[in-house]
């Protein structure tokens, strides 16, 4: 895409491309659209709540319980995108990547039932069972889709059409905000809905699904089935001559055989990936323990809190801030270093979280704070998107090479996963302890994590995976060096010493 011209970039396009990626990524808007859903309406669910437990108990619900059951309800779904998101290779590999996205939307229209009748059954069980399910499904579909487009997209698209996962993510987002809207489904008799909404796009991709191919590099690696694969791509390419494919993932293939697969526990225990896998955990605990999910779960709070007159406005504004700062980031980190875009983005955070503090502070003096502080938490979320939010991902994919990147990936999703639990569930009690200063909390971790990543990651961006061992061995102290030759160390990273 970088050498040609706009035909070139779009060279290889076809409808039937079009279409799987585009019915790949309902996937990706489905995790993102129950992400933001619960932020809106979290004061309607709430008395919602209070009713159900009153007319069950014959006593209006305490604080102190009804803050525990709505965290509960927001975090839960961070415990069952955990489960998902380790099932995620059992059910791609068994059987195949659309089967399983396809699969998976039995646990979205579950969901969909268990939240949408809550209401009806008067059970806040039932929606945080809903919760718990969803998270599941998105857990699973966050690691189904970027795999199936990055496997049916040619080569020089593979960039492009693999970021329209992150693009589905924050307008999933978005889309919630806007139901959430008080006269659309934001209201104390349509909330079912917009938590059943999700019913929708896995009704429509349950119906697109079938009509869009098996990713040729699964049918050919996993399954050796070579002339179905062949098939496939000629309808995926628009061409008969799809060769070079072919011979790329045979090549693959075989570079994969010649990896010995690395498990968990090797990866902690080998001084060679112990490194890496620190700061892959590091990367992804900087994303989370941003305090990003503080704005999507909870900002319709904190806006009325601040005093915005609209708080489900800003909301939205939030979510548009994001996909924009989105879109600005996909074209931006494909031509920039990793490093200096996470240094950015977690220093604009953390200064952004500043100035949230003293206007949230300075608010009963002061009352235009309201607009420093909207104004700092859409400068909050437009810094995400150029650092913490994109750059763990593809660092993590960047440090490890195909022998222990499954188990890589593994660890980076729990950690990620776990700390998006803590935060969906500590952040209310935190706030009601620290009151305006709780986003100070944020400021230090996000500091702590940019001396962090000032000091021990490596640029990742444009190099081998040898290059970046080296940085490591450095910074270890050359301890790598002293026991193992050059080509040992090829060989144990996975990587072939002759290539
Ligand atoms: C629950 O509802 C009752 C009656 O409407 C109200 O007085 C009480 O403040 C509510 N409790 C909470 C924790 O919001």
């Amino acid at each position: 895409a970088d050498s040609g011209g706009s035909n070139d970039y779009l060279h290889g396009v076809t409808p039937q491309l079009m279409l799987a990626v585009g019915t790949a990524v309902i996937g990706s808007l489905q995790f993102g659209y129950n992400t933001g859903v619960i932020n809106a309406p979290q004061s309607i669910i709430e008395s919602f709540y209070n009713e159900t437990w009153s007319s069950r108990f014959s006593e209006p619900i305490s604080q102190t319980v009804l803050t525990a059951l709505w965290s509960l309800s927001v975090a839960i779904f961070s415990v069952g995108g955990m489960f998902g998101s380790f099932s995620v290779g059992i059910f791609a590999n068994h059987f195949g990547r659309r089967n399983s996205m396809l699969m998976a939307n039995v646990l979205a229209f579950i969901a969909a039932a268990f939240m949408g009748f809550s209401k009806l059954a008067s059970s806040f069980e039932m929606l945080i069972i809903g919760r718990f399910i969803v998270g599941l499904y998105s857990g699973l579909s966050t690691g189904f889709v970027p795999m199936y487009v990055e496997e049916i997209s040619p080569t020089s698209l593979r960039g492009a059409l693999g970021t329209l996962h992150q693009l589905g993510v924050v307008i999933g987002i978005l889309m919630a905000q806007i139901f959430g809207i008080e006269s659309i489904m934001g209201n104390a008799s349509l909330w079912p809905l917009l938590l059943g909404f999700t019913l929708l796009p896995a009704a429509l991709q349950c119906v697109l699904l079938p009509l869009c191919p098996e990713s040729p590099r699964y049918l050919l690696i996993n399954c050796n089935e070579e002339s179905k694969a062949h098939s496939i791509l000629m309808k995926l390419r628009g061409t008969d001559d799809v060769s070079t494919d072919m011979q790329e993932m045979k090549e693959e293939s075989q570079q994969m055989m010649r990896e010995k697969k690395v498990t968990i526990p090797e990866l902690f225990r080998s001084s060679i990936y112990r490194q890496p896998i620190l700061v892959a955990i590091m990367l992804q605990l900087s994303q989370q323990l941003s305090g990003i999910n503080a704005v999507f779960y909870y900002s319709t709070g904190i806006f009325e809190r601040v005093g915005v007159s609209q708080p489900v406005y800003a909301t939205i504004g939030a979510g548009v801030v994001n996909t924009a700062f989105t879109v600005v980031s996909l074209f931006v980190v494909e031509h920039v270093g990793r490093r200096p875009l996470h240094l950015t983005g977690l220093m604009g955070m953390a200064v952004s979280a500043v100035f949230l503090t003293v206007a949230m502070a300075l608010l009963d003096q002061l009352r235009w704070m309201s607009y420093v502080s909207m104004a700092a938490v859409f400068s909050f979320v437009a810094f995400f998107e150029i650092g913490p939010g994109p750059i763990p991902w593809f660092i993590v994919a960047e440090l490890f090479s195909q022998g222990p990147r499954p188990a890589a990936i593994a660890v980076a999703g729990f950690c990620n996963w776990s700390a998006n639990f803590l935060v969906g569930m500590c952040f209310q009690y935190v706030e009601q302890l620290c009151g305006p200063y709780v986003f100070i909390i944020f400021t230090v971790l996000l500091l702590g994590f940019f001396v962090f990543t000032y000091f021990k990651v490596p640029e990742t961006k444009g190099r081998t995976f040898e290059e970046i061992a080296a940085d490591f061995r450095q910074s270890a102290g050359q301890a790598a060096d002293k026991y193992l030759a050059p080509d040992e160390f090829n060989t144990l990273r996975g990587e072939d010493p002759d290539l």
